[in-house]
């Protein structure tokens, strides 16, 4: 349903900013909640519902498999994002960052595969519904990628910067001669694992520039207001080297005092919402549900699986780890101030009009996604 006339979702439990529940309207007009409705507001009956601000998703790249589906197979942009578009929507999703790896390897995370992608996302972004936005995933490593960087982070919406240094891991495996994960690693970028390995112990001997690239990159986004993420920090140094570049968000720390440190100074710190799902990480990471019960989680992402935070919150209230206020705003408030985004997050005469609606009578179901003020029904 696409209305250009105002609407009011009515009779429904509305989250409140200070996460209590209060039986209201939510009247729109246009994009926007406004105080009151308007006459002849189209009524959506909410009664029995619960109605939350929509989604803020600060990380997902579950649309690499969409885009490329098997290894060195690409679909057509327009249909894989299409696809995405409707995902996330389905997904109670309605600001979406899409984390684009841009990194040395060939194929999917290619400098090529980043320009595509930016190319076809700037095209096709007056044709989708959810906010599409992007998280730049710079390897520290692809030192090739800085004027493409420079340029992208001039384009507006201003693309998020997370640093990652997959490179310097990918080389303790090549030493500890694990190959599991190499071979998974050179099949997504089309080369054998020899190739592959070869490639990184190239790219490797950068290592003496990678600092300084570091911070010709965090100065660029500075320049254009980019939130810039620091990605799998191990140590707290490693973390406050970030800091002082002005990565202000703390993004799947590999250890617990990183992310202690981080919540201490009130930095948000982001873990992934399959990881609360599944009841831990698929790489051995921290457990994000424990994490969340200590505190040391402000912020879920949908990594790789786009319906993981709808349901993460699901999972949270159920389990008793928070309330159900405190659990959607590890999924909208909270990821929406870290990524600077003041006009959502909450429902608020002047805010967006980005709303999540769900029966939660039972396991929780999406019933409508409003973004901008568009409203979609899933279901009956
Ligand atoms: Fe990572």
């Amino acid at each position: 349903m696409s209305l250009d006339t105002a609407v009011c979702l009515t009779g429904g439990q509305v989250l409140q900013p200070d996460g209590s529940l209060e039986t209201a309207d939510v009247p729109i007009a246009g994009d926007r909640i406004v105080e009151a409705p308007a006459a002849g507001s189209q009524r959506i009956d909410c009664r029995g519902y619960t109605v939350l601000p929509g989604i803020v998703d600060v990380h997902g790249d579950a649309f690499e498999l969409d885009l490329h589906p098997r290894p060195g197979v690409a679909m057509p942009f327009a249909i894989a994002m299409g696809s995405v578009d409707r995902q996330v929507l389905a997904s109670g999703i309605t600001t979406a960052f899409h984390g684009l790896t841009v990194s040395w390897e060939p194929g999917a995370r290619s400098l090529a595969a980043g320009r595509r992608f930016m190319d076809g996302l700037r095209a096709l972004r007056p044709r989708l519904t959810a906010d599409h936005r992007v998280q730049l995933r710079w390897e520290t490593f692809a030192h090739d990628a800085l004027d493409d960087l420079a340029g992208w982070l001039a384009e507006h919406p201003t693309p998020a910067l997370a640093f990652n240094d997959h490179t310097t891991s990918t080389l303790e495996k090549v030493n500890a001669g694990s190959h599991r994960k190499l071979d998974q690693w050179a099949q997504r970028a089309g080369l054998t694992r020899e190739q592959y390995v070869a490639e990184a112990q190239t790219v490797g001997r950068r290592a003496p520039n990678v600092p300084t690239k570091i911070e010709t990159v965090a100065g660029l986004a500075r320049r254009h207001g980019a939130v810039m993420l620091s990605h799998d920090d191990r140590t707290c140094d490693e973390r406050a080297g970030f800091r002082s570049l002005g990565a202000s968000v703390c993004e799947f720390p590999l250890a617990p005092e990183v992310a202690s440190d981080a919540t201490a100074r009130g930095e948000p710190v982001v873990m992934g919402g399959p990881n609360v799902l599944r009841g831990g990480s698929h790489t051995g990471a921290l457990s994000a549900e424990d994490a969340i019960r200590d505190g040391l989680c402000t912020v879920l992402a949908s990594d790789y699986y786009y319906p993981s935070l709808l349901h993460a919150a699901e999972h949270l209230v159920a389990r008793g780890v928070l309330s159900l206020g405190g659990a959607w705003a590890l999924v909208s408030q909270t990821p929406a101030a870290a990524m600077g985004l003041q006009d959502r997050g909450t429902i608020t005469a002047g805010q967006r009009a980005d709303l999540v609606v769900i029966d939660a009578s039972g396991p929780w179901r999406l019933v409508h996604t409003v973004v901008g003020g568009t409203v979609m029904r899933f279901g009956r």
